[in-house]
């Protein structure tokens, strides 16, 4: 059966990224082939495209994008006794998402609560695990104050909900088009930029930072109301980060699962900005690229 698949021969902008044709073969060892139901994008995504991960994680071109999917087994290879044909699965992975179907490793499904749909389930395998991950490594609970650098996003929409859920008191950067959306996930939002530091000092002191968009302002912002007190992660390392002594985000075994028992038990759940067909890959890089999605994006094959 011929099925499509999203795919890039040079590195470059989204719209590198063209439909394909594929006939996947049967299942490797270790692997299941997984009828993919929806996929969703992250930032990572565009990076890859762009090659501004090769140094990294070079990669042999054509490529195809996409690094987390829900779907349904629908053929089981060699020596796989964990997974079989029916089950509904989430993956995470680094690349290769992008397609009707996929041949993937067992290694990298998480079994699906039947409880959530296979849009919301394709969202917890990056944002909601890297959420996951983050709140664990601040050893964070009840009586911190975690301020979350962009709380609207992926990541962060789920960081804010996750916290929420373990009795912490959440103050969440966002432009003021998100505050009231902020607010209803249980944060206390402000505005980032210039003054960031005296509006989260208005609110109180904070004992913790999850940064989820990096750079100069917000490291510095970090350290500043910090001020050698508290532990700080960051999604974004970089040479600021790296200087100020914040950790990058280490992702935990079994976050995922993590994850979807949360969304299962309704604790957490993204906002989908946009479903679009995944035809329309090159569309939604794009609007991943301008960095401004609230929630997530999701490509439906
Ligand atoms: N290391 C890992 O394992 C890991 C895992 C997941 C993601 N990541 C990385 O983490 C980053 C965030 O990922 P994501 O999926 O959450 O991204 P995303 O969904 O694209 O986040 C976009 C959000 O960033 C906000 N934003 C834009 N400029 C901002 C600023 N100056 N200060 C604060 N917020 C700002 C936007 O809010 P407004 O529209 O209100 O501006 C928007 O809601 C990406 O770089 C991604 O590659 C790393």
């Amino acid at each position: 059966m011929t099925t499509t698949k999203m795919m890039f021969d040079h590195f470059g902008s989204p719209d590198v990224v063209t439909a394909g044709e594929e006939e996947q073969p049967p299942p490797g060892e270790g692997e299941v082939q997984v009828g993919v139901r929806a996929l969703a994008v992250n930032q990572m995504d565009w990076k890859v495209v762009a090659g501004y991960l090769e140094p990294y994680f070079p990669l042999q071109l054509p490529a195809v994008p996409g690094c987390e999917a829900a779907g349904t087994v629908t053929a089981v290879g060699p020596g796989v006794t964990a997974f079989d044909k029916g089950d509904e699965v989430i993956w995470n992975g680094m690349v290769g998402g992008y397609r009707a179907v996929a041949n993937l490793p067992t290694a990298q499904l998480t079994p699906k609560p039947a409880g959530i749909d296979f849009e919301q389930a394709a969202c917890l395998a990056i944002a909601g695990g890297a959420a996951y991950s983050a709140l664990v490594q601040l050893g964070v609970g009840v009586g911190d104050t975690v301020l979350i650098h962009g709380a609207a996003g992926g990541v962060g929409t789920a960081a804010v909900q996750i916290a929420r859920d373990l009795g912490i008191r959440v103050i969440g950067t966002a432009s003021e088009q998100n505050h009231d959306y902020l607010r209803g996930l249980g944060a206390e939002p402000v505005a980032y930029g210039e003054g960031l530091v005296e509006r989260v000092r208005s609110l109180g002191s904070i004992t913790a930072v999850l940064d989820t968009n990096g750079g100069e302002a917000t490291t510095a912002a970090t350290v500043e109301l910090l001020g050698g007190h508290g532990t700080a992660v960051t999604t974004v390392s970089g040479k600021e980060s790296n200087a100020a002594g914040i950790a990058p985000v280490r992702l935990l075994d079994g976050r995922v699962a993590d994850a979807a028992r949360l969304a299962a038990d309704g604790k957490l759940r993204f906002n989908i900005q946009e479903r679009l067909p995944l035809t329309e890959a090159a569309r939604a890089l794009g609007l991943s690229r301008g960095g401004h999605v609230r929630g997530k994006l999701v490509l439906i094959p």
